[in-house]
């Protein structure tokens, strides 16, 4: 089964959670597109969808999904999102997609959150996938300077990277930049999360801790397997 397939399962068996009226928070990326198209096809009555990036929005958009905001609906009955790693305890890596600012408001305004995945992204330790922070675009060099410095307190020595896409420099939806952490492992992720969140302009950081009360994986035996 591919990773594609595995996704596919995963977005499928989440929707079965929604239910008709619920208010529901709609993830970024290939997996949470899967959750996005599986929620459209059931065509349940009175649902409300609040989306964690333009490219979501207008994915939904498309499908038909009714549209709502955290303005609006200040209230989520649930998130359904993917991930770039799952840890021990469901902590995860997330913001490959760029999108880890508005997911993370989302989460956090959710009363219940389901991370979904193919089974590759369940790892031992986190940190093999680039840490993504995103930061505020003015002086972001000053502040990937005192990225590094908290990078080597966690024995981490290499500086996080400014990430660039063919046409340039990466803007996430709210207009900021991205820099990327290879950490390889990340021994004491609630520190490193605090430490991060200490640096001005330092908007906020991928690691999602404490957030996920269930992850569904898309197996190779083409079924899902429930953490
Ligand atoms: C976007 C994210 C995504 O959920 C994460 O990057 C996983 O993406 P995919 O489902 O395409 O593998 O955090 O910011």
């Amino acid at each position: 089964m591919s990773a594609d397939d595995q996704k596919r399962r995963a977005g499928e068996a989440a929707a079965l959670h929604v239910e008709p009226g619920m208010v529901v928070g709609l993830g970024t990326g290939s997996t949470a597109a899967w959750f996005v198209k599986a929620l459209a096809a059931r065509d349940l009555a009175g649902l409300r969808c609040v989306p964690t990036s333009e490219a979501t929005a207008d994915l939904a958009r498309e499908l038909g999904l009714t549209l709502s905001t955290l303005e609006d609906t200040p209230r989520i009955d649930l998130t359904v999102d993917g991930a770039d790693e799952i840890g021990p305890g469901l902590a995860l890596i997330k913001g490959g997609g760029a999108a880890l600012l508005r997911e993370k408001l989302v989460w956090e305004a959710s009363s219940r959150c389901i991370v979904i995945a193919d089974a590759a992204k369940v790892v031992p330790v986190l940190g093999a996938f680039p840490l993504p922070i995103e930061v505020v675009a003015f002086g972001h060099k000053t502040t990937g300077n005192r990225i590094a410095d908290v990078l080597i307190d966690h024995d981490i020595s290499q500086p996080a990277r400014l990430r660039q896409a063919e046409r340039g420099v990466v803007r996430t939806d709210g207009g900021n930049v991205i820099y990327d952490a290879r950490c390889l492992a990340i021994h004491d992720p609630a520190r490193l999360a605090d430490d991060l969140k200490l640096i001005t302009g330092v908007v906020e950081h991928g690691l999602f801790l404490d957030l996920a009360d269930e992850a569904i994986v898309g197996t190779d035996d083409n079924g899902v397997e429930r953490l």
